[in-house]
């Protein structure tokens, strides 16, 4: 079967092979450098690869929200949860104290006030959660500090009843920021020390950090090089995207999911517009090595210059293309995960050519 022929446009198509390479191989590393895996789910919100990744050695997962960890859950293939966000807010509570009696869940802290109302819920509820204090080692997202705010914290969140101090986790994103291998290292490394000096601060206070949990795609073989840490929480790399490629280690070849794009008009010789806009694409930003709204494997100097809500406009630096009207091409996103988030399903084609859908069903879920 022929994908470009058999399905209708925009749709997301997956390499299967790809997909099992890429996990497979982030496996292998994690089980060489004896670290535990829980790869973040909010990259593709679906069941069969969830179980993929758990086939593949994983412990558990990660979620952002609840609305997502609910659903893969209830899907039957997850039952370990790690949520990488703040829970706040009753409503959200009572979801999370219902949750854990699904699976085993833990939740990221990065502040006394939601620590205490988490710690009040368990309490009424006769429950014990694990939390990991979240830190910031440069993102400058949510989490304190290494050193003496985490400290501050992991201690009086450890003497609430209902609570247990499990670890520490960052998500060191900033690291995608570097321009080449050697920054990324550097970025990597200062952040996985930070997480281990501030974790040695808090052993000897007498807290038990079981877990040190870092995690990004960029970082996954810089971050996880300092001795000591126990999890990876990696995402983007069962698909990859255009970000990557500026490191030199995965190009286009790698990225197991593309956009499946038809050319709807040829207004102009350097023009071409296709059925993929904004509400495919996203307007997520190029990285600082490319243009554009996303990575024509086809015509790779073609530049997605502008996108409406359907529209994608694409041009042409040399000035001429072989693109017609109802040419079918394939684009790499600049950041998959929202580009995910877009879509019911994605088509999952084996070495074989047959195609199967698979259902995102935690898209849309972000409460
Ligand atoms: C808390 C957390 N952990 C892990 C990740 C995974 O990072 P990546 O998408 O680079 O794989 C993310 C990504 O946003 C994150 O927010």
């Amino acid at each position: 079967m022929n994908y470009r022929v058999e399905l209708d446009t925009p749709c997301l198509v997956v390499q299967k092979q790809l997909l099992q390479q890429n996990i497979d191989e982030m496996a292998a590393y994690a089980r060489e450098q004896g670290i535990n895996m829980r790869p973040h789910q909010k990259t593709h919100k679906t069941a069969e690869i969830a179980k993929m990744q758990m086939d593949a050695g994983a412990i558990g997962v990660t979620c952002a929200k609840l609305g997502e960890a609910e659903a893969l859950v209830d899907s039957g293939v997850v039952n370990d949860v790690f949520l990488a966000y703040q829970v706040v807010g009753p409503r959200k509570i009572a979801r999370l104290l219902q949750l854990m009696d699904r699976a085993k869940v833990s939740v990221a802290v990065d502040g006394v006030e939601s620590a205490q109302s988490l710690s009040e819920a368990c309490m009424a509820d006769g429950k014990t959660l694990d939390v990991i204090i979240e830190m910031n080692t440069g993102l400058n997202r949510a989490g304190i500090l290494p050193g003496e705010e985490t400290e501050r914290l992991a201690e009086a969140v450890a003497a609430m009843p209902g609570l247990n101090v499990k670890g520490i986790m960052t998500h060191e994103g900033h690291v995608a920021k570097a321009m080449s291998q050697d920054e990324l290292d550097s970025y990597g490394g200062d952040a996985g020390q930070a997480m281990i000096e501030t974790a040695k601060r808090l052993r000897e206070k007498g807290i038990n950090i079981e877990v040190i949990s870092v995690g990004s795609t960029p970082g996954s073989f810089s971050t996880t090089k300092v001795d000591g840490i126990t999890e990876m929480r990696p995402g983007t790399y069962v698909f990859y995207d255009s970000a990557i490629f500026r490191f030199g280690r995965i190009g286009p070849d790698r990225c197991a999911l593309r956009i499946l794009a038809t050319v709807v008009s040829r207004p102009s010789p350097d023009r071409a517009v296709i059925d993929a806009g904004s509400k495919t694409l996203t307007m997520d930003p190029p990285p600082p090595d490319r243009q554009g709204y996303g990575y024509v494997v086809d015509e790779p100097d073609a530049i997605i210059a502008r996108v409406s809500e359907e529209h994608g406009v694409i041009e042409f630096p040399s000035g001429n293309s072989k693109l017609a009207v109802g040419d079918v091409i394939e684009i790499i996103p600049n950041h998959v995960c929202p580009t995910v988030n877009l879509q019911d399903e994605m088509f999952v084609v084996s070495e074989d050519g047959s195609i199967e859908a698979w259902k995102i069903i935690a898209r849309g879920k972000v409460r």
